[in-house]
């Protein structure tokens, strides 16, 4: 049972019902899930979430999903207060939200889950995606495990790791000689032949719905308050409209007070149209992308608009990073907190790293950076920029001769040890 009652249009705020719909028949806007918060709050407390199970589905009143949902345990990832990242970077009170440990490993397992099991409920036989690899990672393994099939459209020059990702799982996985947007465009023209559900096109608004949890879980865990503030990878930008909409759900149902956070975007500097449009204060206007963060590569952002109001509304900004600062990045959390991150999760921290120099983000403030998915996926972004191994013949001598005086390296860092929430 759900509360979802309609959708509504994002512009013109026409309601339609709860069906296979995206867009709006009179503007054109965008569809968005609402909610009767009357009865999920008659319904809903702390103590009824923290009875639920670890994953996306404790926060299940909030979610748009009537019947038994595909539950491959995405969600509830670790949040930990990052000690060594925050010394570095000279913030006391940073947070990381590790959405790596994801079933396939990316942020993208909470949008799959709310779309894959809303597309079975409508009566659709086939999941499929346009993607910048991560989704097609994530819509391959759900389809596989509700036993549906898949249709999985990526560009054609994506990493081996994202590649391989999705053909594991056996999908029809296409390739498309373009980039992400002309694969967007492509599909959005398939979607009008075939009887799929193309989860971000035209089931789009319930899919969108899934990254609200990651909200939702960041409050939770922080001992039900918003932080500060909130560093997110924005490619369409979705992922940061629904953190906002999350968290003032959240505020609205009086389970968390009032929400003064204010939330920064990170893009690649080869595709950043969201914050360009931030710099010059004009409209979002589409790029083409050029840059390692493929994940992150869309040039025509279907939400930048929202991204755009919400980072007003709240003293955000954005912030474009260079490919070099991206792979800094990705080191640096990784060499500080052990956490391998892939490209996005570079942006993330590189624009944290450029937010706190700044001082646009304070060392006190409560802060999270969302890390979105596994750097295992990415490896070509990195493997030229990493000490290779040293190899040695399988003796003491040799491996003296070989590593030297490296055998009595201390490390520079030292953990505190607290990994807790505190
Ligand atoms: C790892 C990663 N992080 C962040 C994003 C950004 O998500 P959104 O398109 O909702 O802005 C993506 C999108 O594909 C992604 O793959
Ligand atoms: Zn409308």
């Amino acid at each position: 049972m759900s509360f979802a009652r309609s959708l509504r249009c994002r512009q013109c705020k026409r309601e339609y019902p709860l069906e296979p719909l995206f867009v709006c028949e009179f503007c054109f806007g965008s569809l968005e899930v609402v909610y009767d918060y009357k009865a999920i709050s008659q319904n809903l407390t702390r103590e009824s979430i923290a009875a639920g199970p670890k994953n996306i589905w404790r926060y299940r009143a909030l979610l748009p999903v009537e019947d038994e949902p595909i539950n491959m345990d995405a969600g509830f990832t670790p949040l930990f207060h990052a000690h060594n990242l925050g010394r570095a970077l000279g913030l006391e009170r940073i947070y990381i939200k590790n959405d790596c440990m994801n079933p396939t490993w990316s942020f993208k397992d909470r949008v799959v889950a709310v779309a894959a099991s809303k597309a079975r409920e409508f009566g659709f036989q086939a999941v499929a995606c346009a993607s910048t690899g991560n989704l097609a990672n994530s819509v391959s393994a759900h389809a596989a495990r509700a036993g549906m099939r898949a249709f999985i459209f990526v560009p054609h020059d994506l990493e081996q790791g994202k590649i391989l990702g999705s053909a594991i799982y056996g999908p029809t996985l296409v390739a498309v000689r373009g980039n992400y947007d002309q694969v967007n465009r492509l599909c959005s023209e398939l979607a009008e032949r075939f009887p799929w559900a193309f989860v971000n096109i035209n089931i789009r608004p319930y899919y969108a719905e899934g990254s609200k949890t990651l909200a939702y879980e960041v409050a939770e865990q922080l001992g039900w308050q918003a932080p500060d503030a909130v560093v997110v990878p924005v490619a369409s930008g979705s992922l940061l409209t629904k953190v906002w909409k999350g968290m003032h759900e959240l505020s609205q149902l009086g389970i968390i007070g009032k929400v003064g956070s204010r939330l920064f975007a990170g893009q690649a500097q080869g595709c950043s149209p969201v914050a360009t449009a931030f710099e010059t204060g004009k409209p979002v206007r589409p790029v083409k992308p050029d840059t390692i963060a493929k994940s992150l590569a869309i040039g025509n952002p279907a939400d930048g608009f929202f991204v755009l109001n919400i980072l007003q509304e709240c003293g955000g900004r954005a912030v474009a990073v260079s490919d070099d600062e991206i792979v800094d990045g990705m080191k640096l959390l990784a060499e500080t907190e052990g956490v391998f991150a892939e490209t996005a999760g570079g942006v993330t921290v590189a624009s944290l790293k450029r937010l706190a120099a700044q001082g646009t983000i304070k060392p006190d403030e409560l802060t999270v950076a969302i890390i979105t998915a596994s750097g295992l996926k990415t490896i070509e972004a990195v493997q030229e920029k990493v000490a290779p191994p040293i190899t040695v013949d399988p003796t003491v001598a040799s491996f003296e001769q070989e590593v030297g005086e490296r055998a009595f390296w201390t490390p520079p860092l030292k953990d505190t040890g607290r990994t807790d929430r505190g």
